[in-house]
């Protein structure tokens, strides 16, 4: 067993764990990040692609994004399309703020170049990672790589590895609260070679279910069709894909622009929250933490926050002793947490067709649907969440 020592482990190099420990390096604190897939899985697996304000002012102080500034691409609203018309919602003018366009796979890319120039520790396909001694002032964790086994000796572990990790299990029955919402739909999306064909990503609410167009590049459009939770990728030929694209959301004067179809998966959707985000010197982070449906484009966003917070405290209590902000860590999370929660379940129930077509879930969605497009009240709620709130 090859015994090593640092201040903060990380499991998971995925968005939380790559920013926190760019963070930590920052601040001058020692971190070792281990995941499980290789780089080359990590860099070409295809994820969210919304960026909040928040999230983009901290990787532009963490010296990451240079590309993203060059590439990223600004929207200054979206677009809702119900009862076949296209409404536009400013979310700019309503709240002074935008989205920026730029896909969670290129962070991760540039997070890891930027690590590993920095010859700060990252190691790739790890096995058998466990965590001990959670409760102690001396965490650890073991893990085998290249054939050897090795112990990690940490002052504090942070469970950055999703929701399938194995920090979060390893917490004993009882401790955590789960929160959950299942939902009996899923969302096939595809990436395509073709150009946007809206300036702007256009979610749509039709009597055949949800769509949405959204993008990740000038040439690369990515869009989504709700499905069933546990929809057969095999009965969706590229064809059947793009003509129920183009039905949901078809437009008089408008075409959705096709093309070779690069990439597809089906997601199943579900919301999850554990309370609280911490047991003993285990932080858990991110993914790890909670799940929202995608309809919101939160979850990339919200585990960035996740991990700012933490990097704040770490360096709090490594600078001053002070343990003030590790121990409000989970609540000050969870206040972002339930309420991006909160936007996540109202989009998705507002949008997609439900099980049982019941005619007042419909009348009752149309008309929520018409009160966000025409009241600027109802607009700036929705638009002030999907932005990204100040102060929660
Ligand atoms: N040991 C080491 N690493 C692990 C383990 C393990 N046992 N289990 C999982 N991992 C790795 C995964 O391979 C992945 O790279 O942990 C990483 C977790 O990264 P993400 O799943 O991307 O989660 P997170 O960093 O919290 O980012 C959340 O990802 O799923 C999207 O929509 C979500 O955009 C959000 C973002
Ligand atoms: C995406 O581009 O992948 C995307 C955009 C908006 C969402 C979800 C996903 O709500």
């Amino acid at each position: 067993m090859n015994r090593l020592r640092t201040q903060v482990g990380i499991v998971g190099a995925g968005p939380a764990g790559l920013t926190l420990g760019r963070l930590l390096h920052r601040a001058g604190i020692e971190a070792v990040v281990l995941e499980n897939r290789s780089r080359d899985y990590v860099e070409h697996r295809i994820r969210a692609g919304v960026l909040e304000q928040g999230t983009v002012d901290l990787l532009r102080e963490l010296g990451v994004s240079k590309r993203m500034d060059r590439e990223g691409i600004v929207h200054d609203g979206i677009y809702l399309q119900f009862a076949g018309k296209r409404h536009h919602l400013p979310m700019r003018e309503l709240t002074g703020r935008s989205i920026t366009i730029w896909g969670q796979t290129e962070i991760v890319k540039d997070l890891i170049v930027a690590r590993l120039a920095d010859g700060e520790p990252l190691l790739f396909e790890v096995d058998e990672v466990a965590v001990h001694d959670l409760e102690s002032e001396r965490p650890r964790i073991t893990f085998r790589h290249e054939g050897e086994a090795h112990e990690l000796a940490c002052d504090v572990i942070a469970g950055c590895d999703g929701s399938h990790g194995v920090c979060r299990p390893a917490i004993p029955a009882g401790v955590l609260s789960e929160y959950s919402r299942e939902y009996p739909f899923g969302w096939l999306g595809i990436l395509a070679e073709a150009p946007p064909s809206s300036d702007e990503l256009v979610y749509t609410h039709t009597p055949d279910g949800f769509a949405l167009l959204s993008l990740r590049s000038p040439s690369l459009s990515r869009s989504y069709l709700q499905v069933d939770h546990d929809e057969d990728l095999g009965a969706w030929p590229d064809e059947r894909i793009w003509a129920e694209l183009q039905r949901r959301t078809a437009l008089e004067g408008w075409t959705l622009v096709e093309g070779p179809i690069l990439e597809k998966g089906v997601t199943g959707m579900r919301s999850h929250v554990v309370e609280p985000m911490r047991h003993g010197n285990l932080f858990l982070a991110g993914d790890a933490a909670h799940i929202v449906p995608p309809t919101g484009a939160k979850g990339l966003n919200l585990a960035i926050h996740d991990v700012r917070l933490l990097g704040e405290a770490l360096v709090e209590w490594y600078g001053s002793g002070s343990r003030a902000l590790l121990d409000a860590y989970s609540e000050t999370c969870l206040r972002r947490v339930w309420r991006c929660e909160h936007f996540s379940w109202w989009m998705t129930t507002m949008l997609h067709r439900l099980p049982g077509d019941d005619p007042f879930d419909l009348k009752l969605q149309l008309s929520q649907l018409r009160h966000v497009t025409t009241s600027e009240a109802a607009a700036t709620m929705l638009a002030e969440n999907y932005v990204g709130l100040e102060n929660v």
